[in-house]
């Protein structure tokens, strides 16, 4: 719409009619065209039919014929906010990434948090993970550090990814239920994948659903590398701590809330920032050296396990402080675009095969979901330092090479060319092997972590874990599934597994699970 005034223009009649003055712009076409009446079809005499000249209903009717886009396959019911990032603490002998050279200075962020099974009109208090994406606007380049509020996660290998939000999300022949996890589907698979039983308890635990996104942390979860200007490489886990402390509700609370509201986290947000009362999050690091790993009883590549922080205290670095609402939620929240392959000098990826996976998906679900591989050029997604490069056209291209040269190298001295000292170089390993489809025996041990989780909790929470199970499983038809799941809790904690088998009232405890090399291994009896 433009910003012209029409102090002339007058209604044409009728009460209803609101018509531009002194305070109200005139309304156009899209391609700015003054639109006379915004409230009749253009049609012969007044009751005959309608012409297919009239532009300017058939431009608007086509226009909403077309607003939505698909949402996002996983993660779709989300909410963002913008906000700074403040280096406390120099990493500088630790990488050489630009945003972790100058303590005090400020980094522009955006952060969308998330639920992940449920569609996007799903309530907000649903028993589910919840996503903490973080886009960093650094002076070289995106940096978005994709992360969720559980520090591990349900799968070891990015493959079984489909299976598993196929299981979480509705049943494909009833459409129901999505963003609960109290189903055959879930449960059967998760039975199947004793990989899952560590972040089976979290999600089962207190943590789980947060009194509002302003409670809960946040982690990377995957170990990444931190690369110094030297080319020395150190790995690092990281991890948001929310300043305003940890709050969660219990599932009875969440059930009402939803009910009441089931926009509570975002009116929450929403709220705490309007009024001025900004909440923030600390990150931190854990960083370790290859001769920690080596020693570490588990595999750092392995995202279903975590480095104990007694073992690796977090470092404090900096402090995020989410401050403005978006402008317009679509524009913002909804188009963009987070992506683990988006990383900075000084920062890279490390081989768990988890997050190498990450790093496919995101780009080719975004080029589905925004449309078009220009999704970058949309404001949110992109960068706020100098960019240049020689990729061009598409639709909706709104950025592309200047100039008569669109190729490198060229003869017209035009247009950028790489630079081998600032450019991003990839840390070199040694990596040789045969080429093979396989699950490092270093992955194998799925129950000592879930059980030293379920050993931490207090005597309240403990109990919470095992209401929760009993609440999910007795939703389960197949006896067979329930007694599957406690066969794996039989290898956590004996007294969790009978405490479970006794409130859903099985008359006798299943053998514990044999841990498998492969749900194929596993006896579904
Ligand atoms: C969103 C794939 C694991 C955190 C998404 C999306 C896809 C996806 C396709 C939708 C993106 C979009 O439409 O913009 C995968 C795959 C995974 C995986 C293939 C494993 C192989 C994880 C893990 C985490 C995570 C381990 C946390 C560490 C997120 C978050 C979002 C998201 C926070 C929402 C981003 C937003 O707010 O827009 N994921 N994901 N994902 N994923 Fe993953």
């Amino acid at each position: 719409m433009t910003k012209r005034k029409n102090k002339n223009l007058t209604g044409n009649g009728g009460e209803t009619h609101q018509t531009a003055g002194d305070d109200l712009e005139v309304m156009t076409t899209q391609v700015g065209m003054p639109i006379s009446d915004d409230q009749n079809t253009l049609k012969i005499a007044t009751r005959g039919p309608h012409l297919l000249e009239d532009q300017v209903f058939r431009e608007k009717l086509f226009h909403f014929d077309h607003e939505r886009i698909p949402e996002r396959v996983v993660h779709a019911r989300g909410y963002g906010a913008h906000g700074t990032f403040e280096l406390t603490e120099s990493l500088s002998d630790l990488s050489r990434a630009d945003i972790f050279q100058r303590v005090g200075e400020k980094t522009d962020v955006f952060v969308r948090f998330s639920t992940v099974a449920g569609n996007k009109g799903s309530p907000d208090l649903a028993r589910d993970v919840r996503g903490f994406a973080v886009k960093f606007y650094t002076k070289e380049g995106n940096w978005d550090l994709v992360g969720n509020n559980i520090p591990v996660f349900f799968i070891q290998d990015a493959i079984k990814f489909p299976d598993l939000i196929h299981a979480a999300k509705q049943e494909p022949d009833r459409g129901f239920p999505q963003a609960q996890t109290a189903h055959d589907n879930f449960w059967d698979f998760i039975s199947l994948m004793p990989e899952a039983m560590h972040m089976v308890m979290w999600i089962m635990s207190d943590r789980t659903i947060p009194r509002s996104f302003r409670f809960m942390e946040g982690f990377g979860v995957h170990t990444f590398r931190l690369v110094n200007a030297k080319g020395k490489s150190s790995f690092v886990k990281f991890h948001w701590k929310p300043k305003q402390g940890m709050q969660s509700v219990l599932w009875d609370e969440a059930v009402k809330i939803n009910g009441a509201d089931p926009d509570f986290h975002r009116r929450d947000l929403w709220d705490a920032i309007q009024m001025g009362n900004y909440p923030q999050w600390d990150l931190g690091v854990q960083v370790f050296d290859e001769d920690f790993a080596d020693a570490f009883p588990f595999d750092v590549l392995d995202a279903t396990k975590l480095i104990p922080e007694e073992a690796v205290p977090v470092r404090i670095v900096g402090t995020m402080t989410l401050n403005r609402m978006v402008d317009n939620f679509f524009a913002e929240t909804e188009q963009v675009a987070f992506q683990t392959g988006n990383i900075v000098p000084g920062i890279d990826h490390s081989n768990d095969p988890l997050l190498q996976g990450r790093n496919f998906s995101y780009l080719d679900t975004q080029l589905k979901r925004l449309g078009s591989p220009n999704f970058n050029h949309i404001p949110i997604n992109a960068a706020k330092c100098p960019f240049a490069h020689l990729q061009q056209d598409g639709h909706m291209a709104m950025y592309n090479p200047v100039g008569r040269a669109n190729y490198e190298p060229n003869s017209h001295g035009l247009g950028p060319r790489e630079d081998p000292e600032r450019g991003f170089r990839s840390y070199e390993t040694e990596e040789a092997g045969p080429k093979q489809r396989v699950r490092s025996e270093s992955f194998a041990d799925h129950y000592s972590q879930a059980r030293q989780f379920y050993l931490s909790q207090t005597d309240i929470e403990q109990s919470h874990i095992v209401d929760a199970l009993v609440f999910e499983l007795s939703k389960v038809d197949a006896e067979a599934i329930r007694a599957r799941v406690v066969s794996h809790l039989r290898n956590i904690d004996a007294d969790l597994a009978e405490a479970v088998a006794d409130d859903l009232g099985m008359e006798k405890l299943p053998e514990p699970a044999t841990p498998a090399k492969s749900p194929i291994d596993t006896d579904p009896s």
